[in-house]
């Protein structure tokens, strides 16, 4: 089959410019090409970029806190009090799902370190990292949208650093308005259009894009939103953990000058998400207002967070001071492989609170009952 810039440049030769959105999903998932479904791994220290999960095993073994905080509030109890491991399994007991699970970093030591016993799924557009998931999870617990899942079920859904990855459309501030950008030919290349807005994109903008000036680009994350909404639609009762980059519409305001839209290759900024369709990641800065506006509208409450403060709640800090005594003791009289390692293992950690990197990611709670 011909590269995908070739397949996008002759179809909009023939059909005209297409909405950033629809290229932003092809790029990323197209089944030949697409930076998520062709053939590598991309979440690994060999890949693209690096998450809190493939920097620490201590992030997942730390969330496994959180699961079993939410689960024992559903009344779901854990082994020490008295449930089996087989006991609440099955489509009676709790659920634990994660989406974008990548090469299941953050589920393996999850699994390991939580009390609770769950039915554990993992959600995953990557054919690769399904194979990867494989592996941790039982048979048919792999999948690859959330549509394949279970109707409905209680528990918990997590989804580290996929919202910033779900398709936006381009909005441009223009005196009192919008234009909208999308995606045409011009030569040989593929190049932003200015289209009129659509109103669903305006009406977004309008409401979590402001103030932008003028010329001013905004990422409207409406798909992020729908997101949302199908995962709220599957959850009887429990949590869905939202953790990723981004902020609340009013601190994003300094980076609506040129957008926060950009692509990683190789742990580096990359090119223009024009230029190289399926050789990058494209992503955006979350826009937490609008995921928290649309989990109120739906009648589900909310916590928001930074991903340091978060994680020290969990106890991840007191973590840290146990390894630091570990540490002093295998100095004393122990084995200097061992120290090394426990050393490691609490740097590592310390990465995930850093408050300028890890750290300063944001965390999004959404609680239902029912
Ligand atoms: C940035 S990686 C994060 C992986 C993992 N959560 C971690 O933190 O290491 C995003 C992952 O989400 C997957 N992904 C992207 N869009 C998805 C979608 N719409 N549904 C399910 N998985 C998706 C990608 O294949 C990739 O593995």
């Amino acid at each position: 089959m011909r590269p995908l810039k070739e397949r996008l440049i002759e179809q909009i030769r023939s059909h005209g410019p297409i909405p950033f959105e629809q290229f932003m999903a092809a790029a990323l998932y197209d089944p030949e090409d697409g930076f998520f479904t062709s053939k590598m791994l991309r979440s690994v220290q060999s890949g693209d970029f690096l998450t809190s999960p493939e920097v620490s095993p201590l992030f997942g073994g730390t969330l496994a806190r959180f699961v079993d905080l939410e689960l024992s509030r559903l009344s779901f109890p854990s082994v020490g009090e008295g449930a089996s491991a087989a006991g609440r399994a099955g489509s009676e007991g709790a659920f634990l799902v994660e989406v974008g699970a990548g090469s299941g970093s953050l589920l393996k030591p999850l699994l390991t370190t939580l009390e609770t016993p769950v039915d554990a799924w993992a959600v995953e557009a990557s054919p690769s990292a399904r194979e990867a998931l494989g592996g941790i999870l039982p048979a048919g617990h792999v999948v690859t949208d959330l549509d394949d899942l279970p109707e409905r079920f209680s528990g918990v859904i997590i989804a580290n650093e996929l919202l910033d990855n779900l398709p936006v459309a381009l909005a441009v501030r223009a005196g009192d308005g919008w234009t909208e950008r999308w995606v045409g030919v011009q030569d040989e290349g593929l190049v932003l259009v200015p289209v009129e807005v659509r109103p669903e994109v305006g009406e977004w903008a309008e409401r979590f894009g402001l103030p932008a000036p003028d010329g001013g680009l905004v990422e409207v994350q409406l798909a992020a939103g729908e997101w949302l909404e199908a995962a709220l639609k599957r959850v009887e009762a429990g949590a869905i953990l939202v953790i990723d980059y981004g902020d609340t519409a009013e601190n994003l305001e300094k980076r609506r000058v040129e957008g926060t839209l950009r692509t990683y290759r190789a742990h580096h900024l990359g090119p223009h998400p024009l230029d190289e369709p399926g050789e990058t990641d494209i992503t955006v800065d979350v826009n937490f207002t609008a995921l928290i506006d649309q989990a109120a509208g739906l009648g589900a409450s909310v916590e928001y967070r930074r991903q340091d403060d978060f994680l020290a709640q969990l106890g991840l800090r007191e973590r840290m001071s146990e390894l630091r005594y570990q540490e002093l003791d295998l100095a004393r009289d122990g084995d200097p492989i061992e120290r090394l390692k426990v050393r490691s293992l609490r740097t590592e950690a310390e990465t995930l609170l850093h408050p300028r990197g890890l750290g300063d990611f944001r965390v999004l709670v959404v609680r239902v009952d029912r």
